[in-house]
């Protein structure tokens, strides 16, 4: 699934449609948001967490590696692994306790054995001054997501 972004309003409204498309419970699910420096992904990130109730900032977790955001219809786990160049600092992440939660991930590519198993792969790529989405099923149940996103 490919969609161009004319501006940062329809990246919103792109996480906007994900997040409605997404079962209620999004436990256990993990979304990777992929691209080059300034493509969109924080502000992907930041649409979908607010849209699913949060309020206030939603700050960059690059140098938290995890901000958690407890809401209403689960835990959001918003991760961003840029800083990290060697996997091993990441012993100490306790990804596999994340799983009670729904995972977004930034700059996945930094820990590749860590989101093997993901659902989603949401790649944004610059195109002019606008931007292009391509959304990959990496799952079962992210696949078939994919054909409720119009
Ligand atoms: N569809 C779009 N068209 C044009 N600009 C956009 C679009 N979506 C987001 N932007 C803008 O791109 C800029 C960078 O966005 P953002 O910080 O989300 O990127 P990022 O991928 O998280 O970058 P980094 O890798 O540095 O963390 C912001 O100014 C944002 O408003
Ligand atoms: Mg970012």
């Amino acid at each position: 699934m490919s969609q161009f972004l004319v501006d940062e309003a329809a990246t919103i409204a792109l996480a906007e449609n994900l997040y409605n498309a997404m079962p209620e419970n999004k436990a256990g699910w993990t979304v990777l948001l992929t691209g080059e420096l300034g493509a969109g992904k924080s502000t992907f990130a930041r649409a979908f967490i607010k849209f699913a109730g949060h309020i206030g900032p939603v700050p960059s977790p690059t140098y938290t590696l995890i901000e958690p955001y407890e809401l209403p219809a689960g835990t959001i786990y918003h991760i961003d692994l840029y800083r990290v160049s060697d996997p091993e600092e990441l012993r100490y992440l306790g990804w596999s306790e994340l799983d009670c939660g729904f995972r977004l991930v930034e700059w996945p590519d930094r820990a590749p054995n860590l989101v093997a198993d993901a659902d989603l792969n949401v790649e944004l790529h610059y195109d002019g001054d606008s931007r292009r989405a391509s959304i990959h099923g990496l799952s079962e149940r992210g696949s078939s997501l994919i054909k409720k996103i119009n």
